[in-house]
């Protein structure tokens, strides 16, 4: 079979009568929520989601309401045999893969915004994105009840908002974040590296060697401000149109013009048509 024979399920109450199975046999259970494309991140998720829990479900849904009218919804790559046959071979024991109405059915009234951290960065250039991962990421959380759900840590600011988005709603799953897995040279696995054109897919590994490179004049003592300027221009020469490269409190992403506790690296930073995002951890 194409999908290596995989459980998939489409609605809501197939899913909680397996998790209700599961639940019977006292496995501790793990949610990968993901939007297919699987790559060697997603997989990390689930490796490190087996190594915890006894079942694993993944999530596969491309969800509309966290792109933005000019967003690459449609093109958004879509292979759900290819996704199907990758969390097959790597251990996943089902897989939800509900069509749009049913996550969003006629009448849908209802967004989970989480305030204060989801509100700049990713938030202020995407509007609307946050509160469209918070509303998902609750109802798949909500429809799962897992024991622990896996996120990547290549998306930190959403790893912090569906934190934030736990404890606020006392949804009772732990969030588990995980390492950005990267290429050889550097560049953080995405779906959308695809888009890369070869001349960009050369010049994208440039974002997290100035995140790197950023982070250790930090580290030496240099000013916030002159080292994370200084990135910034070298991405513009790298042919980057840089939408921001800031230092954030790793906890709260509070602003930190200097270098007093745990620190975060964020940046994105436009190359052709393909918005790139990583973030790198900072020591005092
Ligand atoms: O990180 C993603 O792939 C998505 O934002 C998520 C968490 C699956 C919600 O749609």
């Amino acid at each position: 079979m194409a999908n290596g024979g995989i459980a998939v399920v489409r609605t809501v109450a197939d899913l909680r009568a397996t998790v209700a199975l599961w639940r019977d046999e006292r496995q501790r259970i793990a949610l990968v929520p993901t939007m297919g494309a699987i790559h060697r991140g997603h997989l990390a998720l689930v490796a490190a989601a087996r190594g915890d829990c006894g079942r694993v479900a993944a999530s596969l849904f491309v969800n509309p309401t966290q792109f933005g009218p000019s967003e690459d919804f449609a093109a958004y790559p879509r292979d759900e045999a290819a996704d199907l046959a990758q969390f097959a071979a790597a251990g996943v024991d089902l897989v939800f893969a509900p069509p749009v109405d049913a996550m969003y059915p006629p009448g849908f009234a209802t967004s989970v915004t989480v305030g204060g951290i989801g509100d700049e960065l990713e938030g202020g250039h995407r509007p609307g994105h946050f509160a469209g991962v918070a509303t998902v990421v609750a109802k798949l959380l909500l429809q799962a009840l897992p024991d622990a759900a896996y996120f990547g840590e290549k998306d930190y600011q959403q790893l912090l908002v569906v934190r934030r988005l736990v404890r606020d709603l006392d949804i009772p799953a732990q969030i588990v974040g995980v390492a950005t897995v990267r290429e050889p040279d550097g560049l953080a696995l995405s779906s959308r590296n695809v888009y890369l054109a070869p001349d960009e897919r050369r010049r994208a590994p440039l974002l997290h060697q100035v995140l790197q490179e950023t982070a250790a004049a930090l580290r030496r003592g240099a000013d916030v401000a002159a080292a994370t300027g200084r990135g910034r221009s070298r991405l513009a020469a790298g042919g980057f149109a840089v939408d921001y490269l800031v230092l954030r409190d790793a906890e709260t992403l509070a602003p930190l013009d200097r270098l007093a506790a745990p620190g975060r690296l964020l940046a994105a930073a436009r190359l052709g048509r393909t918005r790139l995002i990583d973030n790198v951890a900072v020591a005092p």
